[in-house]
């Protein structure tokens, strides 16, 4: 059983599509252990995507990520890191397929509807980060 940190983005909110990613996940054997809206503070983005602080597209991701209400799921399951990112598809919307969370409702590489953790490791951080004192 692994876990994973998953973000339905601004987007992903503002166009009610909530319940249908939420479907994606569940039709493959996922369970979706915690559920929260919030809105993501500058400093929590920060911390969240620290890795691309020096990239180029990080002042716009931080932009978009804090732009509306997120929401935040801890998913459990068999494989659950790889298995979430093969159902969000890749970064880059054009490259994702039809079926892919992202094919299906991703914008641009920046506005691309979900977040997957990459590993065991950013799973356990990001978790920490997202669900303080497991609440
Ligand atoms: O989210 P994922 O792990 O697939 O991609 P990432 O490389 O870790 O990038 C994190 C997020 O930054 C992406 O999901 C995009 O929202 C954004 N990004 C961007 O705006 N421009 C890029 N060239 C790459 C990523
Ligand atoms: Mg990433």
């Amino acid at each position: 059983m692994e876990k994973s940190l998953v973000i339905i983005k601004p987007d992903g909110v503002s166009k009610k599509v909530v319940g249908k990613i939420i479907t994606y996940f569940e039709n493959q054997d996922l369970n979706i252990e915690k559920l929260k809206m919030m809105k993501i503070s500058r400093e929590l983005a920060c911390k969240h995507y620290n890795e691309h602080r020096d990239k180029d597209f990080f002042k716009q991701l931080l932009e978009y990520i804090t732009s509306g209400n997120v929401a935040v799921m801890v998913i459990s399951g068999y494989n659950a890191i790889k298995k979430i990112r093969d159902i969000m598809g890749p970064t880059d919307p054009k490259k994702a397929k039809a079926g892919t969370i992202r094919g299906d409702y991703g914008t641009d590489i920046t506005v691309n509807v979900v977040h997957g953790s990459d590993s065991k490791e950013s799973a356990a951080r990001e978790i920490k980060l997202f669900f303080l004192n497991n609440s």
